[in-house]
């Protein structure tokens, strides 16, 4: 049966007005489509009961806090930034397995929650979690592909209700469902960042500092890859970043030896995530982002493009 946007923002809305009450709620918000059309969905049921949070992992885009703000309070939501960069790093110092960096993650988000959820009584927690985060986590019998941060990562004591809209939505509903509430474009159209952010494109052991390379050169693909798609010469992929492989390889800068690291660039036509073809983009546009990416990011020396599918590959290097 085809997806009905409209029965489906009423039917959510009086079930988050049954579920929270009068009481206050706390929502996730990360930024991405799908936690924002779940803040939209629940703030017309409960107004200002609702408490968004973005938890400043040090693993997000670049200006992603204050794109945040600057989105969101203009719509009347309550939106308050928590810095909470030093725990996670602290927390994943050490960790190179990816199910085991997932997990970290998940429960520092998780504990962050609770303590906001303590100082101000609320307990309810919202979260944007759709369908395939759910079944790729080992949902409904299936394998474990990859443990998403707001599946994999919840403790057995959560001390919080959960209420999650959106999780039988796939992508493309959860746009549709973007359209229908009136979000701009910017976030309607918004390609997905996963929730664990950085983490799962700095492949192996996290620090600041690759942090810091990966979100430069996330950030220079997207320009790049915007740019182009606005100018009409690619098709827009369904997503496009940069990953940061923990290898040095040798390279020449001017008549000196360098060593530095190896960014991976991948851009993704896919519906819903699920399954994803690698972009063929042109040789043009590569070739600029490579050069922006080894001339304004010193400690990369390196820049090769990822033409494996899903499956086998995923979209995310973990
Ligand atoms: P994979 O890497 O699983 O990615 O092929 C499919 C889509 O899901 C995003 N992704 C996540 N989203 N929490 C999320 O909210 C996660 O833990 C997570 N892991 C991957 C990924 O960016 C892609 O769009």
């Amino acid at each position: 049966m085809a997806f009905n946007p409209s029965k489906f923002i009423d039917q959510q809305v009086a079930a988050a007005s049954a579920k929270i009450g009068p009481r206050p709620a706390l929502l996730a918000l990360s930024g991405g489509v799908d936690s924002s059309v779940a803040a939209i969905l629940v703030h017309r049921a409960v107004g200002s009961q609702l408490h968004c949070v973005f938890v400043d992992t040090g693993l997000m885009r670049e200006n992603e806090a204050q794109t945040i703000r600057s989105t969101f309070e203009p719509l009347g939501l309550r939106v308050e930034v928590t810095d909470a960069s030093s725990r996670f790093f602290s927390a994943l110092k050490g960790a190179e397995e990816p199910e085991k960096k997932r997990k970290i993650i998940g429960e520092q988000f998780i504990r962050v929650f609770e303590e906001y959820a303590k100082a101000h009584k609320i307990k309810v927690l919202v979260q944007g979690t759709i369908a395939p985060d759910w079944i790729e986590s080992g949902g409904a019998g299936r394998d474990t592909i990859k443990s998403h941060h707001n599946v994999g990562g919840l403790p057995k004591d959560l001390g919080l209700e959960l209420f999650e809209p959106l999780r039988d939505c796939y992508k493309h509903e959860v746009r549709q469902l973007a359209q229908s509430l009136g979000l701009p474009p910017a976030i309607s159209e918004r390609q997905p960042f996963p929730g664990p952010g950085l983490a799962v494109r700095i492949v192996g052991e996290i620090s600041p500092e690759k942090a810091e390379i990966v979100r430069k050169c996330c950030a220079i693909v997207e320009q790049e890859i915007e740019s182009a798609s606005a100018c009409g010469e690619i098709e827009r992929p369904w997503q496009y970043f940069a990953a940061l492989l923990p290898t040095k390889t040798v390279g020449v800068r001017g008549d000196e030896r360098s060593y530095h690291y190896t960014v991976v660039v991948r851009a993704v036509r896919s519906l819903d995530g699920m399954t994803a073809n690698f972009s063929h983009l042109p040789p043009k546009l590569l070739e600029k982002i490579s050069s922006r990416i080894t001339n304004s990011v010193r400690e990369v020396g390196r820049v090769v493009y990822d033409i494996t599918n899903k499956p086998p590959a995923t979209v995310e290097l973990e």
